[in-house]
């Protein structure tokens, strides 16, 4: 008997109408266009209206992904809904996913990895399937960090965005080796030792206040690019394949640097590197499901490609995902 895969069968996006320009930042903040491209590689960000929340833009996307799928909520067994900014402390903010796509049974709860949630997210549910627990499930990333920035701060306000991405997987009969179509392995890392080198100063438990986001923006992006590439080269080494066996990198959208100096790292031409982050910024665990959707969508990414995920975040996190379209 062959081994139990999860085979990515739909994925969608959701941005919210509103874009925000650098210049139009650079009209609140002290900044310029140029300083925010030059560093980052960032233009412009879209950011959510006053009265839309995390779940709006998770529906947004959840919607598109089952759609694309020829599925619907019915058909679902589990949602895991990856989110550093939910509507609430609690319930989860997958709960009312869930509801408003008409899902009465299965489960479905938030992880919380930040900028790799998305990573964490869709291994929880890979690992689900391979147990044979549930056949359907839908992997969400879904921020409003618009709402968590210090908009006086123009070391970090210019940096994100909001947005969702969403995939559903399915259940499917694979071999077992590096052949097998469908999610082949995924790869999870957390360093506690940072905490407090990107977090936020305020929560439930700590002040009762929502709070707002912090960073050393220097040492995040000296660490972000060793660890990347350290867990790509482990997702390739665990099934057999080198950094040029791939098609695709879907990489976290940071910052341009970043994915740059990984993809140098590898070895790798940036002519095989996802790029959306000079359109959405960092949108922490919606950023990997919305640059997929976006390369999916227009054809980029085609079926029996080998395509490798990858994020780094606050904790600090970091993960990969190597998967056969
Ligand atoms: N506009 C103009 N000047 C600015 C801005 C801005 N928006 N922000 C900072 N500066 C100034 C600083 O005040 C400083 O001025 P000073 O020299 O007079 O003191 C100068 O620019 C340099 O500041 P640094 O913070 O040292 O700038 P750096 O070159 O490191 O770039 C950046 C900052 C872009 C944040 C960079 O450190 C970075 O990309 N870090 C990674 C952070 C990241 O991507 N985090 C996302 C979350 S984690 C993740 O997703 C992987």
């Amino acid at each position: 008997m062959g081994a139990l895969r999860s085979r990515i069968v739909g994925v969608g996006a959701f941005l919210p109408e509103r874009v925000l320009t650098n210049d139009e930042l650079a009209r609140q903040v002290d900044t310029t266009d140029a300083w925010i491209v030059e560093r980052t590689g960032i233009r412009q960000r879209h950011i959510v209206s006053e009265s839309q929340r995390t779940s709006d833009l998770a529906i947004g996307a959840a919607e598109r992904a089952l759609a694309a799928a020829g599925l619907s909520g019915r058909d679902l067994d589990l949602i895991v809904l990856a989110t550093a900014t939910p509507d609430n402390t609690f319930p989860a903010t997958a709960t009312r996913v869930q509801a408003a796509l008409g899902m009465t049974r299965g489960a479905a709860f938030d992880v919380q990895a930040v900028c790799s949630g998305f990573l964490y997210a869709i291994s929880v549910a890979d690992n689900f399937i391979k147990a044979g627990q549930v056949r359907t499930a839908l992997v969400i990333g879904a921020e409003t960090f618009s709402r968590i920035l210090d908009w006086n701060d123009r070391g970090t306000c210019v940096l994100f965005g909001d947005g969702a991405g969403a995939v559903v997987l399915r259940a499917e009969e694979g071999r077992g080796d590096n052949s097998d179509y469908g999610i082949l392995s995924t790869h999870l890392h957390s360093d506690g030792r940072h905490y407090n080198l990107l977090h936020v100063d305020g929560g439930p438990s700590s002040t009762q206040t929502v709070g707002h986001l912090r960073m050393e923006g220097r040492e995040v992006f000296r660490h972000a690019v060793v660890n990347l590439a350290s867990v790509v080269q482990e997702a390739l080494d665990a099934n057999g394949f080198k950094p040029t066996d791939l098609d695709w990198i879907v990489p976290h959208q940071a910052n341009r640097r970043i994915i740059e100096g990984t993809a140098r790292k590898l070895g790798l031409g940036l002519d095989k590197v996802v790029i959306s982050v000079d359109r959405h910024a960092n949108t922490s665990a919606a950023s990997v499901p919305l640059a997929l959707a976006e390369a999916v969508g227009d054809g980029r990414i085609r079926p029996g490609q080998l395509v490798l995920l990858e994020a780094m975040g606050g904790g600090f996190t970091w993960g990969a995902a190597l998967v056969r379209f």
